[in-house]
């Protein structure tokens, strides 16, 4: 554990996962600290889902939780869409197989409509315009992300330099760009929501919430909710779950590609399992323990948020053997602790029999493992990622075979994004159709 005066703050950073676990699952860190990094991306922070606090926080994170597992999240109801779009991947790659090339925005559109059909009831062709001028503004702000962190590192940026000049240095305008045409998406779902409820047969998470909205206060949550929560919880929701699930996949290919041997005992497993094309459903998960270990292993190893969402504490506050004061920033630092070898061998290794036993069954890693975050603001969507991580990645793997591009070798060094693990999204990778098929 160390701590650093960064600008004009104290960040604290917890490599040692026994110390987050005990003090991550505190009532005394259940807190975000506004960072510019993170309100950047949306915008409000006393609204929503990722960076709001107190009881308002609380109150709609279990309104949120309840709502999307009642709409399928993690659940077998949710699977014929899942499969659906898993297909629909398959066949899109299919028409690239045998030349090297970056994995298509189709992969991210598909995940997008998962999500966005709990929220919207709305699936988007691959090659639409909208969901494309998303994913490019995403993609832009994922490259100039760390100008951001600037105004972290010295807020008296934004109280010394004129505004304009500011939002040159922090590239605000590629930011801004990217919350205009989020912000104007979702406000077109919910103009067309509105005009069509019918408060006794809620179709999605909208429907839901404006149904809320009307309830003058709801007298067991004790909130009082409007359209500019729904639009940033839209925005949260959005930007939590599509960037993150769509990026583990990625990693999953290259890995994929990059260690054959992997993908040999893989195909051998579900060829097994899921004979002549046999579609995955919740329930295989049990009979394909290899798979599973796999995507557990793609989640250690990739490591995409380098650190679990950063918190912080409204008081001083004893964290190991210190005393923290105060609005410290406190993050705990996942890539530590998953290539730490007190929790794993050769922890650099890409090993996904790891989480296997003796018996050869999937065992769950139980110390040492922070993927999607511990505590109370453990990631909402966990089910519904590893859901999708099981149904597309077991499909993708029946029908396609991935390697590199012929004399090439698959990178795996992150791009140039601060503390987000990014892969080289350019990188050409060969596909090919699967004699099976
Ligand atoms: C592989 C996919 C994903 C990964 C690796 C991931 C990871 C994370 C992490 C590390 C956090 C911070 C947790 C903490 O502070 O302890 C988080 C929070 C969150 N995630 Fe995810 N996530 C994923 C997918 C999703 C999906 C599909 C959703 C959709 C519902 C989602 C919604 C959220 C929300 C709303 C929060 C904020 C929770 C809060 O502050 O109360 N995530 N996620």
């Amino acid at each position: 554990m160390f701590s650093w005066k960064i600008g004009e703050r104290l960040m604290v950073f917890i490599h040692d996962f026994d110390t987050i676990k005990e003090s991550f699952k505190s009532i005394d860190l259940v807190y975000r600290p506004q960072v510019e990094y993170l309100t950047f991306i949306i915008g409000n922070f006393h609204q929503g889902l990722l960076l709001a606090n107190g009881p308002y926080w609380h109150s709609l994170r279990r309104f949120t939780l309840r709502h999307l597992r009642d709409l399928g999240m993690g659940k077998s109801r949710l699977v014929t869409s899942v499969q659906y779009e898993a297909s629909e991947l398959v066949n899109s790659m299919k028409k690239t197989a045998g030349e090297a090339k970056p994995i298509s925005s189709d992969l991210r559109v598909a995940v997008i409509n998962v999500i966005w059909q709990m929220v919207a009831s709305k699936r988007f062709e691959f090659d639409e315009v909208q969901v494309l001028r998303y994913d490019n503004a995403l993609a832009k702000y994922a490259a100039t992300f760390e100008w951001v962190t600037l105004v972290d590192i010295f807020p008296s940026m934004k109280s010394i330099l004129p505004r304009p000049l500011l939002n040159i240095l922090t590239k605000r305008n590629d930011h801004e760009h990217l919350m205009d045409v989020l912000k104007s998406h979702v406000k077109t779902s919910i103009d067309e929501h509105a005009k069509t409820l019918d408060i006794n047969n809620p179709r999605d998470y909208i429907d839901e919430f404006l149904i809320e909205i009307k309830k003058e206060k709801n007298s067991k949550t004790g909130l009082t909710l409007s359209e500019k929560d729904l639009i940033v919880c839209l925005a949260d929701i959005f930007g939590a779950a599509f960037q993150t699930t769509a990026t583990t996949m990625i990693w999953g290919l290259f890995y994929l590609a990059k260690f054959p041997d992997v993908q040999k005992r893989m195909q051998k497993e579900i060829d097994e399992i899921l004979p002549n094309g046999t579609q995955v459903t919740l329930e295989d998960k049990l009979r394909l323990p290899y798979t599973e270990a796999f995507i557990n292993e793609v989640l250690r190893y990739s490591v995409i948020n380098r650190f679990i969402l950063p918190r912080t504490v409204i008081k001083d506050t004893k964290i190991g053997e210190y005393i923290v004061p105060k609005d410290s920033v406190i993050f705990g630092f996942t890539e530590a602790v998953h290539f730490d070898s007190k929790h794993y061998d050769s922890p650099t290794q890409f090993r996904p029999e790891r989480f296997l036993n003796d018996a050869g069954k999937f065992e769950a890693p139980k110390e040492g493992f922070l993927a999607f975050g511990i505590g109370r603001r453990l990631c909402m969507g966990e089910s519904l990622s590893r859901m999708e991580l099981l149904i597309f990645l077991t499909t993708l793997v029946q029908h396609l075979e991935f390697s590199p591009p012929e004399g090439e070798t698959i990178e795996l060094e992150s791009a140039n994004v601060p503390v987000l693990n990014m892969p080289n999204f350019n990188q050409k990778i060969l596909i090919s159709v699967r004699k099976t098929d």
